[in-house]
């Protein structure tokens, strides 16, 4: 069935501009002013912008972790994803030290498949990085399409790898293509902090943010920095939340390094002072990085604005106040790390970002979208726009007016980070390759519809095509 969406503004990561698009078997084919196809269904998108469909590069969804699992998962979670305006997630898939990389890439599958109802990929997390898991590597580029790999610093004795894992990675990306990623806080010292709290009877929510301060990040996200450097290889830095981390970025990137930054829409929105909230409210709040002083947040604006960061991940990893956060109460160290964020992101970004001037609408579109695409291998399949890119479209309202609420959102989770935050704008209507996944603010898409994504290798050519972009 041909669609026309007409009387849009359409907005790219470049463009601003009014004309029609014309969906065709998944596609857009055309674009253009009075398009015509007689038997087209017309959606009129009057008074709306048109942006490509979100792209989140960063989710947990139903992933294992605290003694529990995060309780969205790839049917929920997509659905929640849709509604905010997003059509691509990219979820990371967990590995065990010792066992075929393939074995746990299956399991994702298994998790995903016939539940997702927007298209999806798995990033691919590196415990070790031994001959063994090399060998594995070059293949599972090829027959997966996972191209960017994950090296978490933290979470001693849990996820944690040491840094000939992290370097070694970066070389065989260098290599092969790859994009590595990295949680960048330091493990160790946060590990000897919170046995310090705990040992002075320091249990509350707030001291998960006290043992793991702004110096741990910064310190963490400059050594992977320079060994990127050294491997004159490619980094992705997730989860950015403090000065401290984008001054290392910059200073990387100012020395012609490959190097970028993901922020979340919680480190632009929430402060510290969350974590303080009475009858173990803090624990809604408690997530690593932790959130930082107020301050921290006009850092991170600036950052996008200035394109020192460049993407906005949600960070998805959702657990219920009761019955899943509680199992820290008396000990912060076991409150399971991770909030909803994933409905939400794109509405905080143009709330937050475009509406109050802090960045333009066609920053707002390779923030949440394009750039993702690119450095993940997706674009110009996503993330934008254009004749021949899948028709994964948001019609936009930009000037209604609501209240982010656990009564109105559609994760699975017993409450809302964002409780009682006004914003503007909101996404009408989600399609996902040519198919209504929302309609005028409804679900109206399909369980298992959602399509995995093999994904293109990162290329050097990305580094000098993305300096022109930089504002
Ligand atoms: O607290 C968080 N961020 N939970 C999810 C796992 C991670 O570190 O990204
Ligand atoms: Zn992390
Ligand atoms: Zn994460």
């Amino acid at each position: 069935m041909k669609k026309i969406i007409e009387n849009g503004t359409i907005v790219t990561a470049a463009d601003t501009y009014k004309a029609d698009i014309l969906i065709e078997n998944e596609q857009i084919t055309a674009i253009g002013e009075n398009l015509d196809a007689p038997d087209a269904e017309r959606i009129d998108a009057k008074g709306c912008y048109v942006f490509p469909g979100g792209v989140d590069p960063h989710t947990h969804l139903e992933m294992p972790f605290g003694g529990t699992v995060s309780k969205d998962d790839f049917e929920t979670g997509t659905i929640a994803a849709a509604f905010g305006g997003t059509t691509t997630v990219i979820d990371f898939c967990l590995t065990n030290k010792g066992e075929p990389l393939q074995n746990a890439i299956d399991v994702w599958h298994a998790k995903s498949k016939d539940k997702a109802v927007i298209d999806y990929s798995f990033h691919l997390m590196i415990s070790e990085l031994n001959d063994e898991v090399l060998d594995q590597l070059p293949a599972i580029m090829d027959n997966e399409g996972i191209t960017s790999f994950k090296v978490f610093m933290a979470y001693k004795n849990v996820f944690q790898a040491d840094d000939e894992t992290l370097f070694r990675t970066l070389k065989m990306a260098k290599e092969h293509g790859g994009l590595v990623m990295v949680h960048a806080e330091n493990g160790d010292v946060i590990d000897y902090l919170v046995s310090e709290a705990l040992e002075k009877g320091n249990t509350d929510p707030i001291y998960h943010a006290l043992t793991r301060p702004p110096e741990v990040e910064g310190e963490a996200t400059g050594r992977a920095a320079q060994l990127t450097g050294l491997a004159d290889s490619q980094l992705y830095v997730v989860h950015v939340s403090c000065s401290e981390a984008v001054e290392k970025i910059a200073e990387a990137r100012s020395k012609g390094f490959n190097v970028w930054g993901e922020t979340c829409p919680q480190y632009l929105a929430l402060d510290q002072s969350y974590l303080e909230r009475p009858n173990f409210e803090g624990a809604k709040y408690v997530w690593s990085p932790p959130l930082r002083e107020k301050w921290h947040q006009e850092v991170l604006w600036n950052a996008l604005k200035s394109g020192q960061l460049q993407t906005l991940g949600s960070d998805q990893c959702s657990f219920d106040f009761k019955g899943q956060k509680d199992l820290g109460k008396g000990d912060f160290s076991k409150i399971p790390n991770g909030g909803p964020m994933i409905e939400d992101r794109v509405s905080i970004l143009f709330s937050e970002g475009v509406k109050k001037g802090r960045i333009s609408l066609n920053q707002f579109v390779d923030i949440m979208s394009t750039r993702s695409a690119k450095l993940f291998g997706l674009y110009p399949k996503k993330g934008t726009i254009a004749v021949g890119s899948d028709a994964d479209v948001v019609i936009f309202d930009p000037n209604v007016e609501r209240t982010l609420s656990v009564g109105s959102h559609h994760m699975a989770v017993d409450y809302n980070a964002f409780e009682g935050m006004k914003v503007t704008g909101e996404p009408v209507t989600v399609l996902s390759r040519g198919d209504f996944v929302i309609r005028d603010k409804n679900f109206v898409g399909e369980t298992g519809k959602g399509r995995y994504l093999k994904r293109a290798r990162y290329n050097q050519l990305l580094a000098p095509v993305d300096e022109k972009l930089k504002i």
